[in-house]
This record gives C-alpha cells, sequence and structure tokens, in this order.
C-alpha cells in the first residue's frame, strides 16, 4: 500500500491534526522542488498556500478531521520551495492509518490548463470586440453616408466650411471602411483556397524591400509541402501586418527571423523581431481597434490579425521584452 502511494504519478500530502504534514509521496516532493521529506514532514502544509486561504484550509481541514467529509475541489495558488507560483486543484478526503483519521490530499498542477482558458477567454473577448465595432461601424456609417448627400448643397450656396466638412465626412468614412474591413472577415465572402505559406511570405517580404536595408532577414522555412486552406486575401494581409509591425518596431539595425514548421496538426509561423519590444500592459491590450502607440499608426493591423487568424481557427502567442524584441507565434490548422 505505501510502496503504491510513493509510486503513485499523482502528488498526495497526508496531512494530520492542525495542518501537519505527515507524509508526502514522490510525485509531491517532485511537484514542490522539495529534495527530501525531512524538508518537508512535521511542517504546516500552510506553509505552501498563500495567506489569504489559510483560513479556508484550517476550516476544510477540520471538516475532514472531524466530519469526516470528503471535500469539494479547492483550485488555488500554491508556492513551490524555490518560490515559484503554480496553479494547483485540491482533492482531499478523510483516510485512515491504524485507527488515527488524517486528511489525504491529492494535488493536481493546472498551471497549463489555467493558462489555456485564459487565452481562450482572451481570444474569445478580442472576438467580440471586433464583433462589437463591425456593428457600431455599420451604424455609423449609414448616417454619415446620408449626411455626405449634402454636399450637394455646395453647388446652390458654395462655403468654405462645405468643404472642411466633405473632407473630414470622406476621413471618417475611411476609418469606418478600414474597420468594416478588418473586424468582420466575413463581409467579404472569400472563398477558401489552398495556399502555399512558405511561397507567399516570400513574395510579401518583397514588398518591404526598401525597408529591409538595415534589417537583417532570416527565413527558417520548414515543411513548406504542407499546404494550408484559407482565405487567401485574409491571411496575406495578416502576415503583411505582422511583417510590418515586426519591421517597424526596428528603429536603426536590426533582425527579422521568420520560421515555418508543421507540427501536431498545426503549421506554425513565427515572425520574430529585435526591435523595441511591447509592454505588458499593451500586451494585454493587442488587437484593440485603434490601439496605437505610432504617430501614423491607426492601430487596426492587429486587429485585422487577431480577427483572421481567430475565424481560421488558429490562435496566436506573443512574447515580448521591452529593448529585446517580440515574438508573435501564429497556429493555424493544417491536414
Ligand atoms: N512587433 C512589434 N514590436 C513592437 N510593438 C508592436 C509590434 N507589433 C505591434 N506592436 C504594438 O502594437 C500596436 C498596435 O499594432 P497595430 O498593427 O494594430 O497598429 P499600428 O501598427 O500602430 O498601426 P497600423 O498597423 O494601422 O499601421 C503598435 O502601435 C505597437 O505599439
Ligand atoms: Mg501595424
Amino acid at each position: 500500500m505505501h510502496q503504491l502511494i510513493n509510486n503513485s504519478l499523482n502528488a498526495i500530502w497526508i496531512v494530520g491534526e492542525e495542518g501537519k504534514i505527515y507524509y508526502c509521496n514522490r510525485a509531491c516532493l517532485e511537484l514542490l522542488r522539495v529534495f527530501s521529506p525531512e524538508n518537508i514532514l512535521n511542517k504546516n502544509f500552510c506553509i505552501f498556500l498563500p495567506p489569504d486561504i489559510h483560513e479556508i484550509c484550517k476550516d476544510r481541514l477540520r471538516r475532514v478531521l472531524e466530519k469526516k467529509e470528503q471535500l469539494e475541489l479547492l483550485e488555488t495558488k500554491m508556492f513551490r520551495n524555490d518560490g515559484e507560483v503554480i496553479e494547483v486543484e485540491l482533492r482531499t478526503a478523510p483516510c485512515y492509518l491504524g485507527d488515527k483519521i488524517f486528511a489525504q490530499v491529492i494535488v493536481q498542477d493546472i498551471t497549463h490548463r489555467k493558462k489555456t482558458e485564459k487565452l481562450l477567454n482572451d481570444q474569445g473577448k478580442l472576438a467580440s470586440i471586433g464583433q462589437i465595432s463591425a456593428s457600431i461601424a455599420h451604424e455609423i456609417k449609414n448616417p454619415l453616408t446620408s449626411v455626405k448627400g449634402f454636399q450637394l448643397l455646395k453647388e446652390s450656396q458654395p462655403h468654405f466650411y462645405l468643404d472642411i466638412m466633405e473632407s473630414e465626412l470622406d476621413k471618417a468614412l475611411a476609418t469606418i471602411q478600414n474597420l468594416l474591413h478588418v473586424s468582420k472577415p466575413d463581409l467579404f465572402e472569400e472563398p477558401l483556397v489552398p495556399i502555399e505559406l512558405c511561397k507567399e511570405l516570400n513574395s510579401l517580404l518583397f514588398l518591404f524591400q526598401e525597408k529591409l536595408y538595415n534589417v537583417n532577414t532570416e527565413l527558417l522555412f520548414r515543411d513548406s509541402e504542407r499546404n494550408l486552406v484559407g482565405k487567401r486575401n485574409l491571411l496575406l494581409k495578416a502576415f503583411f501586418n505582422l511583417i510590418k509591425n515586426a519591421l517597424e518596431a526596428i528603429p536603426d539595425k536590426g533582425d527579422i527571423k521568420i520560421e515555418h514548421y508543421y507540427q501536431n496538426g498545426f503549421i506554425n509561423i513565427k515572425i520574430c523581431d529585435t526591435g523595441v519590444g511591447i509592454s505588458e500592459d499593451m500586451l494585454k491590450k493587442l488587437g484593440t481597434p485603434f490601439l496605437s502607440t505610432k504617430s501614423e499608426g491607426t492601430g487596426l493591423g492587429l486587429t485585422q490579425v487577431f480577427t483572421t487568424i481567430h475565424e481560421h481557427g488558429g490562435s496566436i502567442f506573443v512574447q515580448s521584452i521591452i529593448g529585446r524584441g517580440t515574438v508573435f507565434h501564429v497556429q493555424l490548422p493544417c491536414d
């Protein structure tokens, strides 16, 4: 029995009165990055848990030891011995050793699951921002277009202000049209076609010849025979926007690396630059329409990228370090 628990792949703690750790199996030592059981036995299990849930845990322990209850799952953070914080799920039930009752706690590391959930949630949020912007744009476009019709007034009653009104209206309509373009790719029923992405990425780079003068480009294309099926114009526009951003992030000299490879049913495209980087605060908001740090930027580039990749069932991961550079990692499903 002892062997079974010790070799179990689940991290298991046996906790006694006052929260003292009575036993801890091998998987648990590994999870907590504790080298030997002596470093942990007889310590209070609360030292691995955040202070705000200590009271809750004491109460749970009481319920197990006194009322012999099997408890509902508890999600919390946990501190490893080296200070790293992980997300865990605690499953707790009574267990008997001889005639004494203890709490058996199974600890499951759910850090990865939590990260994925957050990512899906963020992508969902971005998709809905895109949808909301598209419907607002649609609503505003109609009245603006009818106001534009009144420019006929100019002919009967010319006025300097009417010219300004006309040009400002044109700007507003162009902005709205852009927003519609990027936030509702479905508006343009583009057919799904096979796309030779490596070839297309090569051609896209040619469009930036002038800007590539000070930038060293490296292309690492693997698995280029894998054909992607998608909306060609939308996808090319998305990669154009990503490459454009990468180039604009490099003020003087720098490097851009584009990788292409296939893994587990997905084509992966990584666009890495050694540019200015993106702050943490900004990272969280990427994809929101009109978010831009550039004087001439519309802030719609990434909205187009996120909605397009999302529409193709893909995902985007962004990593960045200020002053060092940025990686945009796109994954697109492929047979
Ligand atoms: N590779 C990158 N490196 C550093 N910052 C980036 C990078 N990509 C995007 N950003 C940041 O994200 C912001 C939004 O990008 P987005 O492409 O949506 O708009 P923009 O580039 O400002 O304008 P537009 O694309 O319309 O010209 C940028 O202003 C910039 O601050
Ligand atoms: Mg851009």
